[in-house]
């Protein structure tokens, strides 16, 4: 059996990742995997047992009674805790919130890292998220860092929630990405940061469809040397 082919993206929220990857992935037949709704599943469960996500006891101690998978329908990534689905509860802002914080603990992580291994083993994929080209597939055949200015993440995530019905502001988006920005970059335990070799893409001012071509001939010219 030929060993799978993984492509790595990791970057900043609201970089466009997700939908970068969930193209290219049904593009290219892979499975996109997204890592961030793996702590964000983490961070919903802590909120929905009364917790507080920054409390490393409260949630070191959760950890060992939750069971959570991944599970592809029609395509679409789903995460379960205990069996039971909760992909539709994470995108809140507070969700965003509490997975950034649940995030800078070192047993959640290596809670999450086996999983995320193991699906890289067994599928071609797409991975995204913070530390998969630095930590969790480290011999990626491609990393790509995959970012764009505050102002332009923060439009494009507000413009989401907006369509999705969530009442916000741009300036709340703003200054929540900023504070998860900073978490996520300054935490001690696998950082936000790019690999040394990964491509790096800024997208700011790029649409979609521009960023998409761009990343797509990055795969298309490694999958062809
Ligand atoms: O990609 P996202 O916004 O859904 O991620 C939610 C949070 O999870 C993010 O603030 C940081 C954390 N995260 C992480 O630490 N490592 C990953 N591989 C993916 C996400």
């Amino acid at each position: 059996m030929t060993k799978p082919f993984s492509v790595a993206i990791d970057g900043p929220s609201g970089a466009g990742k997700s939908t970068i990857a969930k193209l290219l992935a049904k593009e290219l037949g892979f499975i996109y995997v997204d890592t961030g709704a793996l702590y964000r599943a983490i961070g919903y469960e802590v909120l929905n047992r009364g917790g507080k996500p920054n409390d490393p006891d409260f949630v070191e101690d959760m950890l060992p009674r939750i069971n959570i998978e991944l599970k592809y329908i029609d395509d679409i990534q789903c995460v379960l805790i205990n069996g039971k689905d909760v992909t539709e509860f994470i995108r809140t802002p507070e969700v965003s919130m509490a997975a950034s914080s649940v995030s800078a603990i070192p047993a959640v992580r290596s809670f999450l890292f086996d999983l995320q291994r193991e699906t890289a083993q067994k599928n071609d994929v797409i991975m995204d998220g913070r530390d998969i080209g630095t930590v969790v597939l480290p011999g990626a055949n491609i990393k790509i860092f995959l970012t764009a200015s505050v102002q332009d993440r923060a439009r494009r995530r507000y413009e989401e929630l907006n369509l999705k019905g969530v009442g916000t502001t741009y300036s709340n988006v703003l200054d929540d990405m900023a504070k998860r920005d900073y978490n996520d970059s300054n935490r001690a335990a696998a950082p936000l940061k790019a690999a040394e070799d990964s491509i790096i893409v800024d997208t700011t001012g790029n649409t979609l469809e521009q960023s998409v071509e761009i990343i797509k001939e990055i795969i298309q010219k490694a999958r062809n040397n």
